[in-house]
């Protein structure tokens, strides 16, 4: 999102729901230090950054009376973001949408290491789709998750009707990491992310990879429903979404099962 898109989403999350908004800015983006203005100036005060250091900016935004959570695939970054002055960290694996670590590792592994490596509560991202996942999760010392994939396929996501059918139509093999060398990227394998994984497989010069990483390709896909030319970033979890309901519904069919499979946990155990 462009800064203005973002304002105008910020409004109507804000008029969507009584509770706290936060914004996630990739501080890699050209444009971040202007998101994140928005942001603030639109009275944001949790603040998610992703793929760039948290030095840059934790400072500011602490001062300015924010909560700071950095999104880490690795220990030696939970340790940067810890040492930034970040509230918290998101430990996101392999098999989340979007764009992925280079070290590819999974959830499950991941997360008791960063739970280890930093005194942080650590949020747990990457394949959590419903209750089950979400009490593995906590189970592995996480004290939060983070969902993508299945909020992306509700009413209230901006993402395009095609994008929302296409995931939830998704089997557990529908979707591709690509783009290792640039920028590991895992979407839904539509015509486009086909013929990127092809490129990569052949080992295309690396300017070939750089057009077809491209700059508008999120838009392209996520909001445009373009198949053949944008991406549509999505997660493994994708296999387990079979429907677009309200956002609402999701939440409760999460604790849902989360508080049944405890229940089931704990008959194991007795
Ligand atoms: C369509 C889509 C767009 C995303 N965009 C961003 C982003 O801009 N910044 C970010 O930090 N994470 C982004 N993510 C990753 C999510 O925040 C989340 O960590 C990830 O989706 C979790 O894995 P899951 O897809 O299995 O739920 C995106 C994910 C999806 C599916």
């Amino acid at each position: 999102m462009k800064p203005d898109l973002l304002r105008q989403h910020i409004r109507s999350a804000r008029e969507a729901t009584r509770f706290p908004v936060g914004v996630n800015v990739p501080l890699a983006r050209g444009d971040a230090a202007d998101l994140l203005d928005v942001a603030l100036e639109e009275g944001i005060r949790i603040i998610f950054t992703s793929s760039g250091s948290p030095a840059q900016h934790t400072r500011r935004l602490k001062d300015a009376g924010c909560t700071v959570v950095h999104v880490i695939a690795a220990v030696k970054h939970a340790l940067k973001a810890a040492e930034s002055g970040c509230d918290a960290v998101v430990a996101e694996g392999f098999e989340a949408g979007g764009h992925n670590g280079i070290d590819e590792i999974t959830t499950l592994a991941l997360v008791p290491q960063i739970v280890d490596a930093v005194a942080l509560p650590v949020l747990a991202a990457g394949g959590i789709a419903d209750g089950r996942g979400m009490a593995a999760a906590l189970a592995l010392g996480a004290e939060a998750v983070q969902v993508g994939t299945r909020f992306a396929a509700t009413v209230e996501s901006s993402a395009h009707p095609t994008y929302k059918r296409l995931v939830a139509e998704s089997a557990d093999s529908g979707t591709v990491l690509t783009m290792r060398r640039l920028a590991p990227v895992r979407m839904l394998k539509t015509p486009f992310a086909v013929k990127a994984a092809d490129a990569e497989r052949r080992g295309a010069p690396r300017e070939e990879m750089e057009a077809l990483l491209g700059t508008k390709r999120e838009m392209l896909g996520i909001f445009e429903g373009n198949v053949d030319e944008g991406m549509f970033e999505a997660g493994q979890s994708a296999g387990l979404v079979h429907d677009t309901p309200h956002a609402a519904e999701i939440v409760r069919r999460m604790m849902d099962g989360y508080y049944s499979t405890c229940e089931r946990m704990a008959g194991t155990l007795a």
